[in-house]
């Protein structure tokens, strides 16, 4: 599905677009601030019969003079309605408020991308992460993730969880086919799939690879959970070329991980993939693609995400579309055997083998 082929606003309609992008930031830090102060909330709480300014400020401890510039802000939101001097709750305050999504993803806007965007001009002339100096001087936030402020950490994982967490139940049965029992989970992160995979059957095992730092909160987990026979460890750097991929897993398992890296970088691990594998391995790859999106507002999604790739995580990846992201698989050498689009939120699942 094409959403982005024509135009679909009219000109009065894109130049009130215009208008939403020229203020974007300061709606954004409305919204926030608004659900954050319990302002919502209070007024959710009131339901039909609303409140008065007066009334949220003293429930609030706010001046009167903040509550008004905020609700006044938020009227042309949507966030809250207006009758006769009392503030009801309007349909996207409720989004804000309740929805899990939109929290998800504010959070890990405010607090893992706001300060660093503002360095988007430099990112985007150097290929480098430049807003990740507002947390630290690492090359890529992911060497620097576990040292992150807790509640920046906290956005990050929430985030990072969020999109692959509904999707793991989806496709255990689909990976764990007969003969399926040793398997790699590159960028295994905080070893939920790993878990997932051993608690689906019993012979199963599983190595996590990914970088040191992150394989440290991995192993806590995994040993509080018992599960230490059936879960190795392999920390590396996958960036560093002479890494090389061992041999002997029935399926090389990566989700959500490859978007962490550019076109070349992909296609270097995906060689090493190939090289590890045998004539029956295969290469199972989870990924999100924002030109298989059923809905326009996941692509939407998807394409801020990439912003978040190009200015605080590694200046050079994003989250791709099927069309550039299956040119690296190619180009590795293998081929697509099977592509399941829509799976949970809005993941693609590509099983490929080394092609004949
Ligand atoms: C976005 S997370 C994916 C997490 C998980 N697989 C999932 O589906 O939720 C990317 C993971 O890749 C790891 N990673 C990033 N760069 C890496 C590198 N150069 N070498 C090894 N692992 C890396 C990160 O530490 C992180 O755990």
């Amino acid at each position: 599905m094409n959403f982005f082929s024509r135009d679909k606003r009219s000109a009065f309609e894109a130049k009130e677009t215009a208008q939403w992008i020229a203020f974007g930031p300061v709606i954004f830090q409305v919204a926030r601030v608004l659900r954050d102060k319990g302002i919502l909330k209070l007024i959710e709480g009131s339901g039909s019969t609303g409140l008065t300014i007066e009334e949220i400020a003293e429930k609030v401890k706010i001046s009167v003079y903040g509550v008004r510039v905020l609700l006044e802000s938020g009227l042309s939101l949507g966030l809250v309605l207006v009758n006769k001097g009392k503030y009801t709750l309007g349909k996207t305050g409720y989004f804000i408020l309740n929805d899990s999504l939109t929290r998800t993803n504010m959070d890990f806007v405010h607090d893992v991308n706001y300060k660093g965007l503002f360095y988007l001009d430099e990112s985007i002339e150097t290929g480098k992460p430049a807003g990740l100096k507002e947390f630290g001087e690492w090359k890529t936030i992911y060497e620097g993730l576990s040292q992150l402020p807790p509640h920046v950490q906290k956005s990050w994982f929430s985030f990072d969880h969020y999109f692959s967490d509904d999707a793991f139940p989806l496709v255990l049965k689909k990976i764990y086919r007969p003969g399926v029992n040793n398997i790699l989970d590159i960028g295994g992160n905080t070893g939920k799939w790993a878990i997932a995979s051993a608690n689906y059957a019993p012979g199963i095992h599983i190595t996590i690879m990914d970088l040191p730092g992150q394989l440290n909160v991995a192993r806590e987990r995994i040993a509080g959970l018992g599960l230490n026979e059936r879960i190795s460890f392999l920390p590396v750097n996958i960036l560093d070329e002479s890494v090389k991929i061992p041999k002997g897993f029935d399926v090389i398992w990566m989700s959500q991980f490859l978007d962490c890296f550019s076109e070349q970088e992909i296609v270097s691990i995906l060689k090493r993939c190939y090289e590890a594998l045998d004539e029956k391995g295969e290469v199972v790859i989870l990924e999100p693609f924002w030109d298989r999106q059923k809905f326009e507002v996941a692509a939407f999604c998807l394409q801020q995400t990439s912003i978040y790739f190009t200015a605080l995580a590694n200046g050079n990846s994003q989250m791709y579309s099927a069309e550039t992201f299956i040119r690296c698989i190619e180009q590795a050498g293998l081929e697509i055997v099977e592509q399941t689009d829509q799976i949970g939120l809005s993941q693609t699942l590509l099983r490929c083998k080394k092609r004949k």
